[in-house]
């Protein structure tokens, strides 16, 4: 039976990941490693109780001696590396974590494969995908063409920077080491499960509850979407399919400017659930983020042409379902706002978004 350990299968890309993979590969063990931080929900992963082809263990995955002893302990011929922190506003608020988790936790996980893996007969068969993001090759003006793999690092923001410093590290081991290391570089992700500090499901939940949306600078920054779901497809191919050692784009081909991702978004609403008044008064233009990156964008084609893969789900279809799963998921809604993460708000926003006073850092 193939083993895969999935780190960070308790955040949003990880949870979706693991119930595809379920589904792909109904007789893999799914070996789940997270530390629950803010952005982990074991209550997103309620279909897995009771199913003895998964086991969740909680720990960190700069945990040296934890991640060896999984590997001591495990038959684990795949990795799929998503444990990270993630939210851009979080690293310049705080960058030191994201050193700790997202290099030297990535560095932690290497070490240990390439020590599990040391005979090449053994390692021939196994794969460690590196999921990383579109934000490592920097910030693209408005006439630049989407970037490809080939295209050189220009990390700008703390958290940009700490995954760069992981995806050299995921090179070097395959490089030095033959280590079958792969690496994604994906654009931003939306769907069920997401976290409510990031734009879509956070400009959703301000919505149903008639608070500010709060949009920096003047929401002419652009991002590609990718419905999780696509993402998935795409990393689940690229595991079983991809060329070690090699690097892929995963993009939605869907540019657009956050304003407009923003108006978007509340037509589906106001479609989804009528009476909600006009909702675009609640848009309220904020200080910019500080080093605001202004636009990323992939080009596909190496995946598009390696592996026959290709976005299916529209922005527009892809934020109704995102929509509909948040309006009928409002417990686990609940459950996740706890007071970290209002505290964070209140940190991140003050007296505009929260209706409480506070700075502005
Ligand atoms: P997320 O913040 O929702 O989840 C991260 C998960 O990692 C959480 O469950 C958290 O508890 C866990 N974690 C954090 N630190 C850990 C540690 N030290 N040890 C073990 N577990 C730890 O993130 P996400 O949005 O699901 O992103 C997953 C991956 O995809 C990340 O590597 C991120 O950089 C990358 N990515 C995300 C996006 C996006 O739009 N969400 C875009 C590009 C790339
Ligand atoms: P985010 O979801 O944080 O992802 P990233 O910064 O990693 O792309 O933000 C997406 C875009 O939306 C980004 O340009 C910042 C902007 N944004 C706002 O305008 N207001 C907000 O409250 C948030 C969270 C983001």
């Amino acid at each position: 039976m193939t083993c895969v350990l999935v780190t960070g299968g308790a955040g949003f890309i990880g949870a979706n990941f693991l119930y595809f993979l379920r589904q792909e590969h109904p007789d893999w063990h799914l070996l789940n490693l997270d530390l629950l931080t803010y952005a982990g929900n074991l209550e997103s992963l309620s279909g897995f109780q009771d199913d003895a082809r998964y086991t969740f263990v909680r720990g960190d995955i700069a945990d040296r001696a934890l991640v060896e002893d999984l590997f001591t302990r495990y038959p684990i011929t795949r990795v799929v590396h998503f444990a990270a922190e993630s939210h851009v506003d979080r690293s310049i608020l705080d960058p030191g974590v994201f050193v700790r988790t997202n290099v030297i936790g990535t560095h932690t996980l290497l070490e240990a494969a390439r020590q599990a893996w040391k005979d090449p007969a053994a390692a021939s068969s196994c794969r460690f995908l590196h999921v990383s993001t579109d934000e490592v090759y920097g910030s693209l003006g408005p006439g630049d063409p989407p970037v490809t793999e080939t295209a050189p690092y220009a990390p700008r923001s703390p958290y940009a920077a700490s995954k760069a410093g992981a995806d050299f590290l995921a090179r070097a081991y395959f490089h030095t080491y033959g280590l079958p290391v792969l690496v994604t570089n994906c654009t931003n992700n939306y769907g069920p499960y997401q976290f409510p500090e990031k734009l879509i499901p956070f400009c959703l939940c301000q919505a149903l509850e008639g608070k500010p949306i709060p949009i920096y600078g003047q929401g002419t920054n652009v991002r590609d979407w990718l419905f999780v779901e696509d993402h998935c497809q795409a990393l689940a191919q690229v595991l079983e399919q991809g060329r070690v050692g090699e690097t892929y784009n995963i993009g939605g081909l869907s540019e657009m400017a956050n304003l407009d991702v923003v108006r978007l978004l509340l037509d589906s609403l106001q479609e989804l659930r009528p009476g909600l008044g006009d909702l675009t008064r609640l848009i309220t233009l904020v200080p910019d983020r500080p080093g605001h990156d202004w636009r990323y964008a992939l080009n596909i084609d190496k995946i598009q042409a390696q592996l026959g893969w290709r976005p299916r789900v529209t922005l527009a279809a892809g934020l109704k379902r995102t929509i509909a799963w948040y309006l009928s998921h409002q417990d686990w809604l609940d459950r996740v706002r706890s007071q970290v993460y209002r505290d964070f708000l209140q940190q991140q926003y003050g007296a505009r978004v929260t209706g409480k006073g506070g700075p502005k850092p």
